[in-house]
């Protein structure tokens, strides 16, 4: 079961009108989109969006409640999604990033370093690039910047090196036969920390899934298909997800974006976000206690002018 993160605070953010139609670009195991529904009325709407179909199949089935309406795609694309669904204003949206537990718990898609399978990390498995690809077919300093820029991965250099070594002998197929070769790039007393092999699977995830192209794309669409007053809430899970996001809100929120030093405003900027809480907001210590995830979890909120 994955347990979703910040629940309480979310749905808060989220709901600005019961009666309203919501999009929940995440939906993931519907643990967000169910505690939502508890608070709106019958003649409210969900759209809920991921683009793995297996997850999406598999909360389709559990999540029976016609309010809400399942589509598979990308969010990137929500503009043409809601287009399709006839979809031209939103009362809230919220994207939870990341991976859900569903996914973790299923070895074969490989997003897991405890668990031996094929190395592919696809969300949506109709992708032509896998973790495979990355690993086996990268160049050498392409791998390293992967590394380092996605997993911020100190020893990014000595494991692209490593790789590149052992692929020369035979392909890397496997997610276990990686963690071995990072084991085995990285000094003891690192091993010793958290476990070697979490930066380097995280970088090869965001790479595989262009998880940071996927964010700065989605925003300004959900921008433009909010109501005045309806609530964007973005849930990341590192730094680098959330420096965009922050980063985002911030320039949306701004009279102004005029490079600074100049004696007058030229950009006649018109801000179309209110940033609802200057800091992100984050768990308390039970629920951290509870769902180690939420550790790392920043939940961020602007309100559309
Ligand atoms: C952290 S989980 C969401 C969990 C969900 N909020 C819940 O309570 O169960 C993230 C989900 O987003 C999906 N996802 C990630 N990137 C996506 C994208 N660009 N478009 C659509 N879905 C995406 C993943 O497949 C995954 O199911």
């Amino acid at each position: 079961m994955h347990q979703p993160v910040l629940l309480g605070p979310s749905v808060e953010n989220w709901l600005t009108d019961p009666h309203g139609c919501y999009i929940d670009c995440t939906v993931g195991g519907g643990g967000h989109t169910k505690a939502l529904l508890e608070k709106l009325s019958q003649d409210a709407q969900v759209l809920a969006i991921d683009r793995d179909k297996d997850t999406l199949d598999n909360t389709r089935r559990q999540l029976t409640d016609n309010r809400v309406r399942f589509i598979e795609g990308d969010f990137r694309d929500l503009s043409v999604l809601l287009d399709e669904e006839g979809i031209k204003q939103a009362d809230g949206i919220m994207i939870d990033l990341g991976v859900s537990s569903f996914q973790l718990d299923q070895a074969e898609r490989g997003f897991s370093f405890h668990e031996d399978a094929r190395l592919d990390m696809r969300m949506d498995r109709s992708e032509p690039i896998s973790a495979w690809d990355v690993v086996n077919q990268y160049d050498p300093a392409d791998i390293a910047d992967i590394l380092f820029r996605y997993g911020e991965e100190k020893y990014a250099r000595s494991i692209a090196a490593a790789i590149v070594r052992q692929r020369i002998i035979k392909p890397i197929d496997t997610t276990l036969q990686l963690v071995e070769i990072i084991q085995g790039a990285v000094p003891a007393k690192y091993r010793r920390e958290k476990h070697p092999a979490r930066k380097t699977f995280q970088a090869l995830r965001i790479e595989v899934n262009r998880e940071l192209e996927a964010i700065e794309e989605v925003m300004p669409q959900a921008v433009e298909v909010l109501r005045p007053s309806g609530h964007l809430c973005i849930i990341s899970f590192h730094s680098l997800e959330d420096r965009i996001v922050k980063t985002f809100m911030q320039k949306e929120s701004k009279e102004c974006v005029c490079p600074p030093g100049l004696p007058v405003c030229i950009c006649k900027h018109q801000p179309r976000l209110r940033i609802i809480a200057r800091k992100p907001i984050i768990a308390d210590e039970e629920e951290c206690e509870a769902n180690p995830r939420a550790r790392s979890a920043k939940l961020r909120v602007a309100a559309r002018i």
